[in-house]
């Protein structure tokens, strides 16, 4: 007791002793993450982003689209009776910065690839009411018209490797090529670019074939967003029960 009321008249002492206990704790949940191996669980589907995916995303960092949109179905029933399987913390390892957001104006967009075809899309960034008449989202027509910027992509794959994500050589010297090879459907690269990216979309995304835009980018991203995993091969082992 007589000890006790001695760390208690004196304030420094007792600001040392609470830092040790706080940290004792914080230390205790914090530390594993660093070295277990398992923090993320690697799960079947999940890849890199190709050269065209990851300049959609740089897009849709640049413009803000997480002011409105967040990007992470929670396992609450009515948001997994919305959007689709609560997301997998595998399906946003290579997403640097996250796109989780907070800001909910829009709906979530975890899972909104393959949702809509890609002319919704394409109608619905040029002017959101022509397919919502409701909606209060911006319209963003220069994306259209704007073509998209293919000289530094290889630069943010290497960024990204820095941070983590395992592009390879091969993934970054191609990364260009890749790129111009996912929007073009003359078939050009595009065995080379599947083997590199299993299951990515190839086609013409933005309307406009012989033209590439910030908007082809963009859509190639919206696509491929919560479609990398196929949960129906899990229901089936009930791995995610
Ligand atoms: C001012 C807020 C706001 C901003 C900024 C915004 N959105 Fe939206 N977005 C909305 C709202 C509200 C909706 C629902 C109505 C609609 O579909 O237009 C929506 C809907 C969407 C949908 C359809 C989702 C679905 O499941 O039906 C997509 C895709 C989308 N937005 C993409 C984007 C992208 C990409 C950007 C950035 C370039 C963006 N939004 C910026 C508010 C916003």
């Amino acid at each position: 007791m007589i000890k006790h009321e001695r760390i208690e008249k004196n304030s420094f002492l007792m600001l040392i002793l609470i830092l040790v206990v706080v940290s004792v704790g914080g230390i205790i949940e914090i530390a594993p993450l660093y070295y277990l191996e398992n923090t993320i669980e690697k799960v079947k589907g999940v890849r890199p982003y190709t050269p065209l995916e990851l300049a959609g995303r740089n897009i849709y960092i640049r413009d803000g689209c997480y002011n409105c949109h967040s990007q992470m179905v929670r396992p609450l029933r009515d948001e997994i009776e919305r959007y689709g399987h609560y997301s997998l913390a595998a399906e946003s390892m290579y997403d640097h910065p996250f796109q989780w957001g907070s800001k909910r104006t829009g709906p979530d967009l975890a899972r909104v690839g393959g949702k809509y075809s890609d002319e919704w899309h394409v109608a619905h960034m040029l002017k959101p009411q022509a397919v919502v008449p409701e909606s209060i989202m911006p319209g963003y027509r220069y994306m259209f018209e704007t073509p998209l910027s293919v000289h530094d992509i290889a630069e943010h794959l290497r960024v990204n490797r820095v941070v983590g994500v395992p592009y390879t050589d091969d993934m970054i010297a191609n990364a260009a090529i890749d790129l111009i090879a996912q929007a073009t459907v003359d078939g050009d690269g595009e065995e080379a670019l599947m083997k590199r990216y299993p299951g990515a979309n190839v086609r013409d995304f933005d309307g406009k074939p012989g033209e590439l835009t910030e908007l082809d980018a963009l859509i190639a991203y919206l696509q491929v967003l919560g479609s990398m995993v196929d949960f129906s091969a899990y229901k089936a082992n009930e791995n995610l029960r």
